[in-house]
């Protein structure tokens, strides 16, 4: 007889969980003999341009559970989160959990997965900016803690893993599925002609790509308006777009400066994006302004010099072999990466398993894991 297949359960929250989920769903689907795998979305994010339109461009199986929790503090988030799986995971009884990154939905799932004494398995585990004001920070150290399987993509996170105590054991150098997702669906990206369907044709091409989100960035004027100063200063060089974050389009509003750049045609604003457009106005882009942790990868990977307005990075790997450049948030460090871009263009080299098949050796851990009882 054959054995029953693993039952894994696997946690989508918002919107950078998801293409790190689709090629893992896929790999597990693939080994339909050995695995059954479910999709709990726990709707942290929840609007179309933030959720459905990724799960349709990556074909994600629509999720089987919807926990529709929505936005609130952080307390309260994480809480209905916690409150709403709990009931879910005791029914279900899967063998492993899996989740990925550093959102909330990762460590409320990781919480109630570890007291219901179900193995986590912890996708992008390890990263560490040493800061604790970033939320994210605070998600990763303690869903590391609760995990049984750390799953890593770079040298550095199994480093401040053992520096945390985690058994080197429980710690596999995989890649990065975030990648396997780019590799994917990179050339279909560069079919689409975004430029034109969002009203950019004029700018021929030569353009900069911002995207801001961060609350330290952008839920505070007195911060996000020098920071616009800056932008000012690269967009005499080059218009800058800029898809704007629900987070983070009050704060444009707000500001003095982001208006006059609109006003004079230097800052093009655009809805949040879906991924493929996105991919696809990277890949073409001269620069790319962020405070994302996943686009510091993913202009690694594509080439394209890439300013990160942040005081640190969790992905070192970006910078030491990749193409990223930790600008901080003072407008005259910005300005002088951008003129140093300019004066040398950053040439990176692809990190070590960024190979598209993270989500394979994934598959292969787990199977271990599991069979090991
Ligand atoms: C969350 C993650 C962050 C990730 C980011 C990507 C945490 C702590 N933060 O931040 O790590 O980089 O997602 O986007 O988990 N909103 C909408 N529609 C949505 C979702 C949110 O309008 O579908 C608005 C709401 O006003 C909400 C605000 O955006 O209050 C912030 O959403 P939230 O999920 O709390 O945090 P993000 O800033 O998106």
């Amino acid at each position: 007889m054959m054995p029953s297949p693993y039952r894994i359960l696997c946690v989508a929250g918002a919107r950078p969980n998801f293409m790190k989920l689709a090629p893992l769903v896929r790999a597990f689907d693939r080994d339909s003999d050995a695995f059954v795998s479910t999709i709990v979305h726990t709707g942290q994010h929840y609007d179309a341009a933030m959720s459905a339109i990724f799960f349709d461009q990556l074909g994600i199986p629509r999720p089987d559970i919807e926990l529709n929790v929505g936005s609130s503090s952080h307390a309260q988030q994480t809480a209905a989160i916690m409150a709403a799986f709990e009931p879910v995971l005791a029914k279900s009884k899967p063998g492993l959990v899996v989740v990925v990154g550093d959102v909330n939905s990762t460590v409320a799932c990781s919480l109630v997965a570890a007291k219901l004494g179900v193995p986590v398995a912890h996708v992008e585990a390890g990263l560490r900016s040493y800061d604790r004001a970033m939320p994210e920070e605070i998600n990763r150290v303690l869903t590391d803690q609760l995990s049984d399987l750390l799953l890593t993509t770079e040298a550095s996170a199994h480093d401040n893993l053992v520096r945390e105590g985690v058994a080197p054991e429980k710690i596999h150098f995989v890649g990065n599925v975030m990648i396997d997702t780019l590799l994917a669906h990179r050339e279909s990206a560069s079919r689409l002609d975004v430029a034109g369907q969002h009203g950019l044709d004029d700018l021929g091409g030569a353009y900069g790509l911002m995207t801001l989100h961060r609350p330290s960035n952008v839920d505070d004027l007195a911060t996000f308006d020098p920071l616009m100063a800056a932008v000012a200063v690269i967009a005499e060089d080059l218009p800058v777009v800029f898809p704007v974050h629900p987070r983070t389009r009050p704060m444009v509003a707000r500001s003095a400066q982001a208006t006059a750049l609109i006003e004079a045609g230097r800052l093009r604003l655009l809805e949040p994006l879906g991924y493929l457009e996105f991919v696809g106005l990277m890949d073409k882009s001269r620069v790319v302004l962020t405070d994302s942790g996943g686009i510091q990868e993913e202009t690694t990977i594509l080439g394209v010099p890439c300013l990160t307005l942040r005081e640190n990075t969790e992905r070192p790997v970006t910078v030491t072999e990749g193409t990223n450049r930790i600008v901080g948030t003072d407008p005259e460090k910005i300005t002088a990466g951008w003129k140093q871009i300019q004066a040398s263009p950053p040439t990176g080299q692809v990190p070590a398993l960024w190979d598209g098949k993270a989500a394979e050796r994934i598959v292969d851990v787990v199977r271990a894991f599991l069979s090991a009882g």
